[in-house]
């Protein structure tokens, strides 16, 4: 029943999430960022923090992780003690969590619980001055870890390094987001972060996702088992929302679809039914990451979008008023729902679009892309009550 076929995915490991190209295309201007920023932890231990910021699926964690594991060979080479932890601040979405998570780096027997986090700071600390390290931490989606307050331990290890004059041992800080989080740092932690330590990821355009898709291609299948076109409609597809993942999610999705068939090539047809698949897994796991009051905000312009494409902010608001309220709860002010409509727009799970009016003032249209409203409207509501 599941004999392997072999007509098209020749490496399936280099289709699947955590896969980590030896070099990023279209990167290579983040990457000499970070190489300037850090240059001074590798060569004389100076500790450096930086901030990676962009939408969904434009690389940040994979360029992240391949900068670190470049540094982590050229260091080992040249002798230097250096390593790195790399945090998911979804995963580990409290200060001990977070804690705990590089500690077992270093001793995967530390227990899960009986410590506090001042404690754990330190035993930290031992690690990394007993093994004499330039270690790098990176806090990886750590928009989710301030959003809950743990501003302190961003501060607290931001400051690491401070009362000591020994700079063989350091600890850095690489903070990755979808949006600028400094503003919600505190005073003290915002002054130990310049605000020129940002490197910025763009959306990628459609022929930049092409030689992405194109390059994994490459390395996943069989010479010459996809067509050019089906690439060009995947890049097509993806580059609505500039999202990598999406992209290689299709790839993977129509390659193992035209592989189940038998057929020996990826068709556009399979393409096409990969997208239909990806959209909602991609949906479901960006929803999940909303908290309520944009799901409520997500609702509230899915209940006003029945027979028509856009709707007016002001509408859509009007109707999280209501929303809200149903759910049990006091409605945000404007400018946070503004926010909320934001960072939608940020997970690409809603369109924004500007339009000026006779009166000469601006209003801003809302638009939910490719997936009907009614199916969305359904998915908040089984979540919401829950
Ligand atoms: N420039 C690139 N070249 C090759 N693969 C890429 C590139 N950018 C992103 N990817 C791949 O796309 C997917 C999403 O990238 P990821 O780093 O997780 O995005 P983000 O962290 O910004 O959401 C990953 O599988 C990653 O390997
Ligand atoms: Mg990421």
């Amino acid at each position: 029943m599941f004999e392997p076929r072999t007509t098209i995915i020749r490496d399936p490991k280099v289709l699947t999430f955590d896969y980590i190209p030896a070099t990023l295309v279209h990167r290579e201007e983040q990457m000499r960022s970070l190489r300037m920023l850090f240059r001074p932890v590798v060569e004389s231990g100076v500790p450096q923090s930086a901030f990676l910021i962009g939408p969904v699926g434009t690389g940040k964690t994979a360029t992240a992780k391949r900068f670190c594991m470049d540094v982590l060979r050229y260091s080992s080479e040249k002798g230097i003690p250096m390593d790195y932890v790399m945090v998911n601040c979804r995963q580990s979405n409290t200060e001990s969590s977070a804690l705990l998570s590089m500690i077992w780096h270093f001793d995967p027997g530390y227990p899960d619980r009986g410590f506090s986090v001042s404690e754990m700071l330190r035993t930290l600390k031992r690690h990394v001055d007993k093994r004499r390290l330039r270690l790098i931490v990176v806090l990886d989606e750590v928009d989710v870890l301030l959003k809950k307050g743990a501003d302190d331990l961003v501060y607290q290890l931001s400051r690491f390094n401070e009362e000591r004059g020994d700079l063989s041992t350091s600890l850095s800080l690489m903070m990755i987001s979808q949006e600028h989080v400094i503003d919600r740092l505190d005073q003290a932690s915002m002054s130990t972060f310049k605000r020129a330590n940002t490197v910025r990821f763009g959306r990628y355009s459609r022929d930049e996702l092409y030689d992405i898709v194109n390059s994994r291609a490459d390395m996943a299948l069989v010479p010459g088992s996809i067509e050019a076109d089906s690439m060009h409609l995947i890049s097509d597809i993806a580059s609505e929302w500039g999202d990598a993942r999406f992209a290689i999610e299709m790839l993977e999705k129509s390659a193992l679809l035209a592989e189940e068939d038998g057929v020996g090539q990826v068709k556009a047809e399979y393409v096409r039914e990969a997208k239909a698949l990806t959209y909602s897994t991609i949906t479901e796991s960006k929803l999940e990451q909303l908290d309520k009051h944009r799901m409520l905000t997500l609702l509230s312009v899915t209940r006003c979008l029945k027979e028509e494409a856009y709707v007016n902010t002001g509408r859509a608001e009007k109707t999280y008023h209501v929303v809200a309220e149903e759910y049990g709860e006091s409605p945000r002010k404007h400018t946070q729902f503004w926010n909320y409509v934001n960072d939608l727009h940020d997970l690409g799970l809603v369109h924004t679009k500007v339009q000026g009016d006779p009166e000469g003032g601006r209003t801003t249209y809302i638009s939910i892309p490719d997936m009907p409203a009614k199916v969305l409207r359904g998915k908040l509501e089984e979540m919401l009550d829950r």
